[in-house]
C-alpha cells in the first residue's frame, strides 16, 4: 500500500505543529526523562496539572489532554513496555500502545499524529522490532481511517531512522 501518508521527521517532537503527539510516558503520568522530559518541559506546567487528575496509566493504555504550551493541540500519553527480553508480552503491549493511540486519535477527530519511537530508550526495546510493530500498526490505522491524514515517526537518532526506513521497505 502507499505510504504517503506516514513522514519520518528529525525533529524534536516538542516542536511539531500537528494535532496530536504521543509521550512515551511511564505508569505515574507524573514525567521523567527523554521524551516524556521534553513534553513536560515545552507545554509547561498545567500538564502536569492535568496529568495528576488522570490517576497514573497502565502499560499498553493511553490517555489524551491538552497540549498547552505545546504547538501541538493535545498530547496522548501511552506507557510502552520495558523490555525484558521479549518473552513477557512486550510485542503485545507495545502493539496496544499504537493500536490505544490510534483509537484516541480517531475518538478526537484528530488527522495529523506524531509518534516518538516509544519503549526503545531507557526501556531498551529492540529498534527494528519495535519500528516494525509502528509500521505494521500505522498502515493499520490509515487503512481502516480515511481521514487520518498524516502520521509522524520521529527519528530522535540515526539508528531509528535506519530502523523505520528498514521497516517500512517490508511491503
Ligand atoms: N523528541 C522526539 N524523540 C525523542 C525526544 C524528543 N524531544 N527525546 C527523546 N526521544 C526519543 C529517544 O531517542 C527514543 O528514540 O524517544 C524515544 C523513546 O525514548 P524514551 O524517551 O527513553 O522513552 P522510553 O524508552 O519509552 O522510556 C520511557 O523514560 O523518560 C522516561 O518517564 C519516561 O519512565 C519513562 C521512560
Amino acid at each position: 500500500m502507499n505510504d504517503n501518508r506516514i513522514q519520518l521527521i528529525d525533529r524534536d517532537i516538542t516542536t511539531l505543529k500537528v494535532d496530536v503527539i504521543v509521550n512515551a510516558a511511564n505508569n505515574s503520568l507524573l514525567g521523567g526523562g527523554g521524551v516524556d522530559g521534553a513534553i513536560h518541559r515545552a507545554a509547561g506546567p498545567e500538564l502536569l496539572a492535568e496529568c495528576r487528575t488522570l490517576k497514573g496509566c497502565a502499560t499498553g493504555e493511553a490517555k489524551i489532554t491538552k497540549g498547552y504550551r505545546l504547538p501541538a493541540r493535545y498530547v496522548i500519553h501511552t506507557v510502552g513496555p520495558v523490555w525484558k527480553g521479549g518473552g513477557e508480552g512486550e510485542a503485545e503491549l507495545l502493539t496496544s500502545c499504537y493500536k490505544n493511540s490510534f483509537a484516541l486519535a480517531a475518538e478526537y477527530n484528530l488527522k495529523s499524529i506524531a509518534f516518538p519511537a516509544i519503549s526503545t530508550g531507557v526501556y531498551g526495546f529492540p529498534k527494528q522490532a519495535a519500528a516494525d510493530i509502528a509500521v505494521r500498526e500505522t498502515r493499520a490505522a490509515l487503512k481502516a481511517d480515511p481521514d487520518l491524514e498524516k502520521v509522524i515517526m520521529v527519528c530522535f537518532n540515526r539508528q531509528t531512522r535506519h530502523a523505520y526506513q528498514t521497516a517500512l521497505a517490508q511491503k
